[in-house]
């Protein structure tokens, strides 16, 4: 914080008028279902990305980030696309499809820093977006509808920074809230707020310090195999719109007509919705083991059927499993890399610690992060 705002101070003279933050998220459950017009399970978490920032009223916005150390310009009426400061794409993406949406911002000068690891899946990416929005919306006194927001962060990087991604992880950095997951169906965004009576139970997400680099072609490959699946099933199951509205009992009858691939890849996200509710529900009953058993059965899909898992994951996932007093593992995220998220007792939180930075170098040769971490807050005001 002091950081920041030395940053700031150093960068613009005088004082910030507001500090605005947004986390990233972890999703327990519920993974590459959001574009299915599904059902997601994440929470936001202790980490997150804060934005120091001042109105201008010369129309430009100037944006100063820690690392790389560097400020960029441009006028709020022309914002193009930097293909040298990518990071500045994130700011220039929301600044501009704000004002496409009708909202009248000013200029501003901000300075952000963040904690949110990138690269990792954990939306470092929709935290940037998000903290953004609330500093803009912020800075020009406007009151932007929350979920308007979320849609107008996606869709600055849809289509200005160029990642197809789904609603989830702006939704959940903009909506979350503390000590609860969020239940996000994508088609009709209507959201629940689930409490997570974690007494004694740890989150703890391990990174396996694999960027996802495969990510963009093979996510994208992903979506077009659900596209033609619903394709194909439409002509058996008349008024359906996506998968998220295929019967499992129904997939088994029709599935035959699908490319092997098609069909793997359908059943699985068909399953993982099933899951999602399923887990609302035994989260709600206080049955943390058989929402534990969910992640697993999860991340066996993931890894088998819809096939985003690597090695790394695998091994990550595979040494929390064989831990005592783990309840579930899983991947989380687009895949390919990153991260996985285990519930842990809290008494084995060290186990599973010492596990991890002993057996996972041994086998991958890669360094491990582990994060232990709770369910926070969506964006809001630093006080
Ligand atoms: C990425 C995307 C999300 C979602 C997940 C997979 O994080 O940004 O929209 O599709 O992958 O669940």
């Amino acid at each position: 914080m002091e950081m920041l705002i030395n940053g700031f101070r150093e960068r613009f003279g005088g004082e910030p008028e507001t500090i605005m933050r947004a986390p990233g998220r972890v999703n327990l459950i519920g993974e590459h279902t959001d574009y299915n017009d599904g059902f997601v399970l994440p929470v936001a978490i202790d980490r997150d990305i804060m934005v120091a920032s001042r109105r201008r009223d010369d129309g430009l916005a100037r944006i100063f980030s820690f690392d790389p150390d560097i400020l960029v310009e441009f006028p709020m009426d022309d914002i193009e696309y930097d293909s040298e400061n990518r990071w500045s794409n994130y700011s220039r993406g929301v600044a501009r499809h704000l004002q496409e949406a009708g909202h009248n911002l000013s200029g501003m000068e901000a300075a952000f820093l963040g904690n949110v690891p990138r690269g990792a899946g954990l939306s470092s990416s929709a935290a940037l977006e998000v903290s953004m929005a609330m500093s803009f919306e912020k800075v020009s006194g406007l009151e932007i509808d929350p979920v308007e927001m979320a849609l107008i962060c996606q869709k600055a990087e849809n289509e200005f920074v160029g990642v197809n991604c789904g609603i989830m992880d702006q939704f959940i950095s903009r909506m979350g809230r503390r000590d609860n997951a969020l239940l996000l169906d994508c088609r009709s965004l209507e959201f629940e707020q689930v409490p997570l009576n974690l007494e004694g139970i740890k989150i703890v997400v391990c990174n396996t310090g694999v960027q996802r680099g495969l990510v963009d072609s093979e996510y994208n490959e992903r979506r077009s195999e659900c596209e033609r699946g619903v394709k194909i099933l439409e002509e058996l199951l008349p008024g359906i719109k996506a998968l998220r509205d295929v019967d499992i009992s129904d997939f088994h009858k029709y599935k035959n007509h699908l490319p092997e691939i098609t069909e793997r890849r359908c059943e699985y996200v068909i399953e993982e919705n099933n899951r999602v509710l399923e887990s609302v529900q035994l989260l709600e009953e206080g049955d943390l083991v058989g929402f534990g058993i969910l992640m697993n059965e999860s991340h066996i899909g993931l890894r088998d059927e819809y096939e985003v898992s690597c090695p790394e994951l695998d091994t990550m996932v595979t040494i929390a499993w064989s831990t005592e007093g783990v309840i579930g593992s899983r991947m989380t995220g687009a895949g390919f890399g990153g991260c996985t998220v285990t519930l842990v007792q809290e008494d084995a939180v060290e186990e599973l610690i010492r596990k991890v930075n002993k057996e996972y170098p041994e086998i991958t040769g890669l360094q491990p992060e582990i994060y232990i971490c709770t369910a926070e807050d969506g964006a809001g005001v630093v006080e």
